[in-house]
This record gives structure tokens, C-alpha cells and sequence, in this order.
């Protein structure tokens, strides 16, 4: 039989990010430029070919299976993705089906959600200003995101709120963000700004190291070091004065790939060994090859005894150019 997937520097792969789709009705200006060409609806995998993808990596010990995109949810029928992938919930082979939403259509599929066993999900809010919001996803309505934050919670899914630390543009807001986020029972992750794809915004200046966030913080908080895990590259705090916990996501300030457990497909069969890296392994024609998953299982191996030791992000302040071309929305972060 198979075995687990393992790399060269000892690391099981048991995390997968699946991209959906590429598209997003959000552009954040982090995240896409603003005129984006998608790509064309036959490059895409079918739902089918998704799942047999993720049920070929759940037999190789994947454990953790998020959904990602662009924004997941506006892919077409992704909630029958979701109830298939939920028969290895029931077997027990899957610990966990998520998905990273900016949740924009989450009002209406908060309870689908639910019913197919997912527990927790990740919404992306920058900030609790409207007009902020708007000026961030460049026309997003954040009161529709709320609405879709309160109707996960009414159908007993667990929220974290992602937030992207911006300088000058969320900085001083973190704290009541917080304050809102633990008020609601939400966990809240400030994540780093990374260098992907041209997005022809003043990335480079919004850049915020998290450093300096925690020291702002602790000026107002007691932060207390915690060793809730996630599976993910976030390292916790606990916040005494809101019994809330905090996440900190930081690529640039602390690299986490020592401890590095996933890989990550595109919407047309690309698996990133690393989100920071430019190599990649396409798996779409080994599932069109063959209805036996031989060739596929084949090329998933080589591609993982080829993954990295890490990314080495580094903001070129000189020439302002990002380490990695692709858009972050391809990888779904
Ligand atoms: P949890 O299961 O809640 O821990 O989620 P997660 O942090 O794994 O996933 P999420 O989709 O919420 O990602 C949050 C941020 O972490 C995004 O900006 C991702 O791009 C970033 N991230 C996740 N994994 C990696 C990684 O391996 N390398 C880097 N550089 N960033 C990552
Ligand atoms: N740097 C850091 N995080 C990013 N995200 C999107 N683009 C970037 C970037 N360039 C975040 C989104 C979402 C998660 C999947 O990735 O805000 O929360
Ligand atoms: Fe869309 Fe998420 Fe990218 Fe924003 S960060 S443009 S919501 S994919």
C-alpha cells in the first residue's frame, strides 16, 4: 500500500489547500491588480476531478483539507464539492474540511456548510470601517461579510478572522478589532503582507511587520504565550483582558517552515510545494491520463521529494518587484 507523504527533510505532508476556482468578486488590493483575466472555464478542474484529487492526497495521510481560491464560494455547485468530500469525515480518514472565505456569499451557504461536518471556518475582514473595506477589497460591502459571519455562528460554525496588517491603513485599528472579534467569540490572525504577484499596489509601503504590532499591543494587553495549534503557520496568544486568542501569521518577521505540513493545488491541477516558491507539478495530466490513480500517485511523489526547505520572501525596496510572479489568489494563500 501507499504510505504517508513525507519529504526530504522529514516532514509529513498532512495539509492540503485546494484552490477552487482563480476568481473572486473581491480584488483586495494585496491580493489581485485590478483588471485580472481569469482563465478560461476547460483549464479548470470539474468538481469530479477535484474530489478525486483530494481523496487520492487523503489516502496518502492528508489529514486537514481547506478550500481556498480566489473566493471558493463563488465557484459554481462547490457545495456538492464540499458533500462529497464529506464521506471522509464520516469515515474518519478526514479530521477536518474548512474553507478560507472572504465571506461574501456565506449568508447563504453558512447552514450547506454546516450539514457537510464543517466545524470552523477562516473569514477575511481587514477592518470594521465600511468605507476602509470598500477602499481594501475595492468594492466589497462589509456589512453583507458581518451578515455572513453571524449566520455561520447561528449554524454552530466556529469563525476566525483573518486580518492582513496593512501600516496606515489598519494599523491603529487592530486593537478594537480584536475587541470586536473576542467580543463575538472569535479567534482573530493578523497575518504579514507577502510579495505576490504585480498588483500594482504600495505593497511594499504598507508592509507592517507583526513585531511592531505586539509591541503596540502590549502596551494595552497582557499577551500570554499559548500552544494552541491549528495546523497551520499561525502561533497563538491568549489576551488576558478579553480571554480571546490571537494568531500571529508572520512569513517575513519568523519563518515557520521547520514545521511546514502542507502543499497546495491550483484550480487546474498545479501543486505549490511552497507558497513561496516558483516551482511547481502538474498533476491535471496524470489525472486525465489514466482512471487509475497509478500515474497520478506516481507524480504526486516526485513532486513532494522535490518540496523546499522554505520561501525566502524579501521585499525589494529597490527594485519593488515581488519574489514570487503568480497572484496569491492562485494559491488561495
Ligand atoms: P488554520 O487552520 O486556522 O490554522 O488556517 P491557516 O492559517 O492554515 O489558513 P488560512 O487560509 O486562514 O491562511 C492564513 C494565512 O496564512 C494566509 O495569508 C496564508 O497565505 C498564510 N499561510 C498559510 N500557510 C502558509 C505557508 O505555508 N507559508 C506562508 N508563507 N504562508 C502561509
Ligand atoms: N499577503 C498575506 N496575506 C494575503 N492574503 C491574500 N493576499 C495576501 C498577501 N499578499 C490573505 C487573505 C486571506 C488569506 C487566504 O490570505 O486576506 O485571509
Ligand atoms: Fe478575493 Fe481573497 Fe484575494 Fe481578497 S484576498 S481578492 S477576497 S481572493
Amino acid at each position: 500500500a501507499l504510505g504517508p507523504l513525507v519529504d526530504t527533510f522529514g516532514r509529513a505532508v498532512s495539509y492540503l489547500r485546494v484552490s477552487v476556482t482563480d476568481r473572486c468578486d473581491f480584488r483586495c488590493v494585496y491580493c489581485m491588480s485590478e483588471h485580472m483575466t481569469f482563465l478560461p472555464k476547460p483549464d479548470l478542474l470539474t468538481l469530479e476531478e477535484l474530489d478525486r484529487l483530494c481523496s487520492a492526497f487523503i489516502n496518502r495521510g492528508v489529514r486537514k483539507l481547506r478550500l481556498t481560491g480566489g473566493e471558493p464560494l463563488v465557484r459554481r455547485d462547490v457545495m456538492t464539492l464540499f458533500r462529497s468530500l464529506s464521506r471522509h469525515l464520516e469515515t474518519g480518514r478526514l479530521e477536518e474540511l474548512t474553507v478560507t472565505t472572504n465571506g461574501s456569499q456565506l449568508a447563504r451557504y453558512a447552514a450547506d456548510l454546516a450539514a457537510c461536518g464543517v466545524k470552523r471556518i477562516n473569514v477575511s475582514i481587514d477592518t470594521l470601517d465600511a468605507d476602509k473595506f470598500r477602499a481594501i477589497t475595492r468594492w466589497g460591502d462589509l456589512g453583507k461579510v458581518l451578515d455572513g459571519v453571524k449566520a455561520a455562528q447561528k449554524a454552530g460554525i466556529r469563525v476566525k478572522i483573518n486580518a492582513v496588517a496593512l501600516k496606515d491603513v489598519n494599523e491603529h485599528e487592530i486593537g478594537s478589532m480584536m475587541e470586536w472579534a473576542h467580543g463575538e467569540g472569535h479567534d482573530l490572525s493578523l497575518i504579514e503582507v507577502m510579495p505576490l504577484g504585480e498588483v500594482g499596489a504600495e505593497r511594499v509601503d504598507q508592509y507592517l511587520p507583526l513585531s511592531r504590532v505586539r509591541e503596540q499591543l502590549s502596551e494595552r494587553y497582557t499577551l500570554i504565550d499559548i500552544d494552541y495549534r491549528t495546523g497551520g503557520p499561525a502561533r497563538y496568544m491568549q489576551v488576558k483582558e478579553t480571554g480571546g486568542r490571537l494568531g500571529f501569521i508572520t512569513p517575513l518577521t519568523h519563518n515557520f517552515c521547520e514545521g511546514c505540513n502542507r502543499v497546495r493545488v491550483t484550480c487546474t491541477g498545479t501543486l505549490y510545494m511552497c507558497l513561496g516558491q516558483e516551482d511547481a507539478a502538474d498533476l491535471r495530466s496524470p489525472l486525465r491520463a489514466s482512471p487509475d490513480d497509478g500515474v497520478l500517485q506516481a507524480a504526486i511523489d516526485s513532486a513532494i521529494f522535490r518540496k523546499p526547505k522554505g520561501h525566502d520572501f524579501i521585499i525589494d525596496r529597490q527594485t519593488r518587484q515581488p519574489a514570487v510572479h503568480r497572484h496569491m489568489s492562485t494559491t488561495g494563500g
